[in-house]
């Protein structure tokens, strides 16, 4: 068991590529969709540990554009896993002061996960603890796509300079906007690679990658996840003798 008494530095941003929960169904002869559900109670378990920790920010990966085309019954489960993991953590959401986003291509969405999706943002929006932001629908390259589109769009319209435009500008129209980039993206089930999640943002994140299958990554994996980060030095491109004097983005 990885106990939280031997953390010192909490990132304020954990992303996590949820992954594995159909090899962790198929591994026991069940149905793809036991692992997603399987996968929900860990979604619950991580999101109270993340928010105990004093992490401000956890975006979980929970649907891609790509996901689409999974069979439709396997789509259809995974919007009605939602829809119902929505409705029965909103009190728990406001008793623990969570606020709860989303990003991606929403629109996409049946109407009716939209819904509740939208009102659970609107009844968590006051809570300051932290902020619980599922990506849905997203694509690290469309988000990308939409803020070229609205910075071209501002710059025809006059609202910015072409010559404006930085780093510093670009992050402020992606959606990840009231957000610091995040320290760590935890990957599971052992692949190695980002699948279009965070492509700007995650430029410097700490990436930890384990083979635990997303329905058994529970508390105590995430706080080892958090306990690995603490060993890294992050340099940021500079040496570590010039590291030491100082911290960078506060961590
Ligand atoms: C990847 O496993 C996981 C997903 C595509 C969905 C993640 C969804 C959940 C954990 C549950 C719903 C989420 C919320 C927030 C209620 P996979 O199916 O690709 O696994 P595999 O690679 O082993 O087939």
């Amino acid at each position: 068991m990885y106990a939280p008494s031997e953390l010192k530095t909490i990132p304020r941003h954990v992303a996590i590529i949820m992954d594995g929960n159909g090899r962790w169904a198929k591994k026991r002869g069940l149905p793809r969709v036991m692992g997603h559900r399987e996968g929900v109670k860990r979604v619950r378990e991580v999101v109270t540990a993340a928010r105990e920790l004093g992490v401000e920010v956890l975006t979980l990966y929970a649907f891609s554009q790509e996901n689409w085309r999974r069979p439709s019954d396997e789509v259809s489960a995974l919007m009605e896993l939602l829809q119902t993991y929505l409705v029965n953590q909103l009190n728990e959401m406001l008793t623990n002061r969570i606020s709860l986003r989303a990003m991606g291509d929403l629109d996409r969405l049946p109407p009716a996960v939209k819904k509740t999706l939208d009102e659970t943002i609107e009844r968590t929006s006051g809570n300051t603890e932290m902020i619980l932001n599922l990506a849905l629908s997203y694509s690290g390259r469309y988000e990308i796509a939409c803020a070229t589109r609205n910075i071209a769009r501002d710059c025809l319209e006059g609202r910015i300079d072409p010559d404006q435009i930085d780093e510093k500008l670009f992050s402020s129209y992606l959606f990840t906007a009231d957000y610091p980039d995040p320290e760590l993206v935890i990957r599971t089930s052992g692949e190695k690679r980002l699948s279009n999640f965070l492509l700007f943002q995650a430029a410097y994140s700490e990436l930890y990658i384990t083979s635990i299958l997303w329905p058994d990554f529970n508390r105590s994996e995430f706080v080892k996840a958090l306990i690995d980060l603490q060993g890294r030095e992050r340099r940021f491109g500079m040496t570590s003798e010039q590291l030491k004097p100082c911290t960078v983005n506060g961590y």
